[in-house]
């Protein structure tokens, strides 16, 4: 799956090791997702290279201005044939529903916001989708994207190792409202705190009784 990301900041994505390491690094290595990121600045046709301006009617903070994300946007339109997905705290919220759809996509194309906002112009003339990852509002857009992008690519075919799956199908159960029981791993007694009995008798008829009774 294709990644276009638009950022005044491109290097918070381009230089994070949470792209470089583990699961999304490798996902990347193995070409199970390509993430590209565009600045927007470089777009600006301002001597400045401003990418903001002041509130029409006033108000406090600045916004981005149409022009450079509008020639940002149609610019890389021509690489990537995805949706435009805006992530904003006014989004729909990203729930595992939303982003196994997501998932399904071929491609998508993330803009990412600065400052309070963006000129509506461009959320009314460009933007398909917005995805809100929670409900508290973040410096930027930047982190929202990276979260977006973690939770498809964990979805994708290859990206999950055998190891990883086992976390995926309990995850999964949760979300979907299944109930789960505790986990336990080594060592039986970690500083006086003890694994349950039952769980280290290999008794497997028992484990189960007791997993069944410590659902929640
Ligand atoms: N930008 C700022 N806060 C955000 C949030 N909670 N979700 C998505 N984008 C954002």
């Amino acid at each position: 799956m294709r990644f276009d990301v638009l950022t005044i900041f491109p290097s918070f994505i381009e230089d994070n090791p949470y792209f470089k390491r583990s699961i999304i690094g490798r996902a990347i290595d193995q070409n199970i997702i390509d993430v590209h990121t565009h600045d927007i600045r470089t777009y600006s046709k301002d001597k400045h290279k401003k990418v903001d301006d002041m509130p029409y009617g006033g108000g406090a903070g600045m916004l981005m201005t149409c022009q450079p994300i509008f020639d940002a946007i149609k610019a890389v339109k021509k690489l990537n044939k995805g949706p435009v997905v805006f992530m904003t705290p006014q989004g729909k919220k990203l729930t595992h529903t939303r982003s196994r759809r997501l998932a399904k996509l071929d491609s998508m194309i993330i803009l990412c916001g600065r400052y309070e906002g963006i000129d509506q112009r461009i959320r009314d003339e460009l933007v398909d989708e917005e995805i809100s990852i929670g409900d508290y509002v973040l410096t930027g857009g930047e982190l929202p994207a990276m979260v977006v992008i973690d939770t498809i690519t964990r979805q994708l075919p290859g990206a999950l190792h055998d190891g990883d799956s086992a976390l995926e199908d309990s995850f999964t159960r949760k979300l979907s409202g299944k109930k789960e029981y505790p986990h336990y791993t080594r060592p039986a007694n970690f500083k006086g705190f003890k694994v349950p009995e039952t769980l280290l008798s290999g008794n497997h008829a028992e484990i189960e009784k007791w997993r069944r009774k410590h659902l929640k």
